[in-house]
């Protein structure tokens, strides 16, 4: 790396993303790291439907990756090792600088991990989130990732508490949370350009948002029909975007037949149309780590269906809710929400996270 001098050079960096919530993380920071460096987009291929990867390129003006890995469905082993040892190969082809990880991903400890040993300096945006669940794939990506990388960009001020509590104080930069500016970017665009509510026939506010896809919740049938009887018996319109994961257990399982009709299941949505769509719910059910975060920003009531967080800054006033799996505490939590106030702190800092990210790269390295 060529620090100091008062000069900032051109860095040559590998970003490498695969998962839905890393396309739309990557999108203001790709931006911003290409006005002055020159970056190479890695995709893993980790998801590779349309509607859970290619939209997200389309709509949030990604670039087209320059190497995609087409490591698709399989074990966490198999995707891990795979990720890495293609990786390893693009590295040595490449010689990067700095290689940029985002989230918790089999995609960011595999990239990260093929960085480190061949003594690439790996920065991991979104550093020092804890659930302290080590049964959760994501917080063992998230702990080993974080262990390897040089720079880790931590989006609160806890993530920087739980770094230091694992002894890791260098290299440790607040930044906020690039989300913010995902988030930023495209409710605007998404009040012109999206027409989901009429597409659906929803009216603002008569409706909750349902998602499900951690491997607890999707590979466990009893949880995933205590899930969907809550919904079921809330009485409420609930739009269901299903992820590929859960459609396809759904299906084998017979779980379908018992969906109340005013579940609505529907495709994957793009960011935008996602977007739309939380921002006029009367509340969001989940168990995906991002929407807890876009709930609290968009100051709609969450409900967690799990026992822990990563995001617990999103507990603060009662407008996430942690209830587990559990139908009672699901059915409770929905018919005792109100619809939040906007949220006026800011533990996720204000929009600007991609720029403060490039910035410290052009004064860094
Ligand atoms: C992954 C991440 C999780 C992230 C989530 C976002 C890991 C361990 N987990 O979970 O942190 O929050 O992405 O969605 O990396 N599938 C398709 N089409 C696709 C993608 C996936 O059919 O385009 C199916 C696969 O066949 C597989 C399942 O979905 O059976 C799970 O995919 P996978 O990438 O392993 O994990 P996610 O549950 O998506």
């Amino acid at each position: 790396m060529k620090y100091g001098y008062g000069i900032s050079l051109i860095v040559k960096i590998v970003t490498i993303v695969g998962a839905r919530p890393q396309f739309i993380k990557c999108a203001p920071l790709s931006k911003e790291l290409r006005k002055k460096h020159k970056e190479i987009l890695v995709h893993t291929g980790q998801h590779y439907d349309y509607l859970m990867s290619k939209v997200f390129f389309e709509e949030l003006e990604i670039p087209v990756p320059d190497y995609n890995l087409e490591v698709g469905s399989g074990s966490h082993a198999y995707q891990t090792g795979s990720i890495l040892e293609a990786t390893e190969d693009i590295l040595l082809n490449e010689r990067p600088d700095l290689v940029i990880v985002f989230g918790d991903t089999n995609s960011t400890i595999a990239g990260a991990l093929a960085a480190a040993k061949l003594h690439i300096d790996v920065a991991h945006v979104e550093a020092g989130l804890r659930s302290f669940d080590r049964s959760m794939p994501e917080e063992v990506n998230r702990v080993l990732t974080d262990h390897i990388s040089k720079l880790l960009f931590a989006p609160t001020e806890l993530a920087v508490r739980n770094l230091r509590k694992e002894g890791i104080i260098h290299g440790v930069l607040r930044t906020g949370d690039v989300m913010v500016d995902s988030l930023t970017m495209a409710r605007p665009v998404a009040k012109v350009k999206s027409h989901v509510l009429e597409r659906m026939n929803l009216t603002r506010g008569g409706y909750l948002v349902l998602t499900v896809h951690r491997q607890a919740n999707t590979d466990d049938l009893s949880k995933l029909s205590s899930i969907i009887r809550a919904v079921g018996r809330s009485g409420e319109t609930i739009v269901f975007p299903v992820h590929p994961r859960t459609k396809k257990v759904l299906e084998a399982s017979g779980l379908l037949s018992g969906l109340s009709d005013k579940v609505e299941m529907i495709e994957p949505l793009s960011y935008v149309d996602m977007v739309s769509l939380m921002s006029e719910a009367s509340g969001i059910v989940t168990d995906s780590g991002g929407m807890q975060k876009e709930a609290f920003l968009l100051g709609v009531d969450c409900i967690t269906i799990r026992d822990t967080t990563e995001w617990p800054e999103t507990l603060v006033g009662g407008r996430n809710k942690l209830v587990g799996s559990d139908e009672g505490k699901i059915l409770e939590a929905i018919l005792a929400r109100k619809k939040a106030k906007a949220n006026r702190s800011h533990p996720f800092g204000k929009p600007g996270a991609s720029k403060r990210i490039a910035r410290i790269l052009d004064e860094m390295m």
